[in-house]
């Protein structure tokens, strides 16, 4: 396994949409190889510092590997990202400049058969990201109800033939690996050629439930849009429109100053915009860049950008000013009084 096995999506795009600049604090919530952490790191230098989430530890050695050359200003931690403030408040890292979420899986996860990823390789059906999570794919597939199974088959694979897929695999129980599932679902519902594999959804929807991706993802984009300072950039890439979807919404509200539902009179929501989207259209892969690497095709880039308050806005400056001049001078990271500074003066705001 190499880190260079995962090519990074949209690269160029996602360094522009995070504005990163030199001496800037970014957080990677999802490292995995490190290829954006690299460029993050690149770019920010002199004194940038980052911060890397990652909740496979085979992922997070690799990344290791691959950033130990600015092992001084990375600071790398095997966690769910659905714990991204906790895990900033224990290290007192916030505010920051940038955060990035490239979701889903990376290539080594999905090319390695004893994950259980993939539905063309054979292997265990675990799925999880962590081996510290307890829930595998095996045990929904082989303990839910039916009525369960077509659920989860139809709202995260979008599949319309949940139903049959779920009483074939009722059926077909105990089932121990990919292949056999693969074989069972393309039983049910056949499989015309040109079409995508009869598995694809399924296996998508048993990923998503394992790993609780769309409400983790809810959770974390809500506590990173506290964490960002002064004109802070949230950039997310997302792969499915379940993903997509949720990124869009949460942007758009939080970019609106009035949340009324259509046809209220006058406001009575009181909501304040707190965000600005960077581009108003979604940013997708070019041509050349799907033909390098065909695992970008479904790609989408949203990014937005933090509005703070007046008060905010000064007091950030100000102090953001001092800690980027000690960051440059000391070249890695701004010294613990200032960063308790910053803090202060950002919660007194
Ligand atoms: C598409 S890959 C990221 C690739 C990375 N940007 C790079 O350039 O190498 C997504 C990574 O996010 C990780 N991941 C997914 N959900 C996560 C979560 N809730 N918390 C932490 N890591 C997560 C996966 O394990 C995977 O390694």
């Amino acid at each position: 396994m190499s880190a260079h096995t995962h090519i990074p999506v949209l690269l160029k795009e996602t360094i522009e949409a995070l504005a990163v600049q030199p001496g800037g604090r970014y957080i990677d919530c999802t490292l995995g190889g490190g290829g954006h952490a690299a460029a993050i790191l690149e770019h920010s230098s002199p004194g940038g510092q980052l911060l890397g989430i990652e909740a496979d530890p085979e992922a997070i050695k690799i990344s290791e590997a691959r950033l130990q050359a600015c092992s001084n200003s990375t600071l790398l931690i095997n966690e769910n990202f659905v714990n991204l403030q906790a895990i900033c408040i224990k290290y007192d890292f916030f505010p920051v400049h940038g955060i990035l979420f490239d979701l889903g899986l990376s290539s080594f996860q999905l090319d390695s058969a004893e994950r259980g990823f993939s539905f063309q390789r054979e292997g265990p059906l675990d799925m999880r990201f962590s081996p510290n999570q307890e829930v595998t794919a095996a045990d929904i597939v082989n303990t839910y109800p039916e009525s369960d199974l077509a659920r989860l088959i139809k709202t995260y694979g979008e599949e319309s033939h949940s139903h049959k897929i779920a009483r074939r695999i009722v059926q077909e129980r105990p089932i121990k690996t990919t292949l056999h599932l693969a074989r069972i679902i393309e039983q049910a519902i056949g499989w015309r050629r040109g079409r995508i594999h009869p598995a694809t959804k399924t296996f998508q929807a048993l990923r998503i439930t394992v790993n609780q991706e769309l409400e983790h993802l809810e959770s974390a984009l809500r506590q990173a849009f506290d964490l960002l300072g002064f004109e802070g950039r949230l950039v997310v890439i997302s792969y499915h429109s379940l993903e997509d979807r949720i990124v869009k919404q949460f942007m758009q509200r939080e970019s609106k100053d009035c949340i009324c539902p259509p046809g209220t009179p006058t406001c009575i929501c009181g909501h304040t915009a707190s965000l600005k989207l960077v581009n108003k259209k979604v940013i997708t892969p070019s041509l050349a860049e799907v033909q390098l690497n065909p695992r970008s095709r479904s790609a989408k880039l949203r990014a937005a950008e933090h509005l703070s308050t007046q008060a905010q806005d000064e007091q950030y400056r100000t102090i953001e000013k001092l800690c980027f001049s000690v960051g440059v001078e000391t070249g890695g990271w701004r010294k613990p009084f200032l960063l308790k500074k910053l803090r202060e003066a950002f919660a007194a705001a």
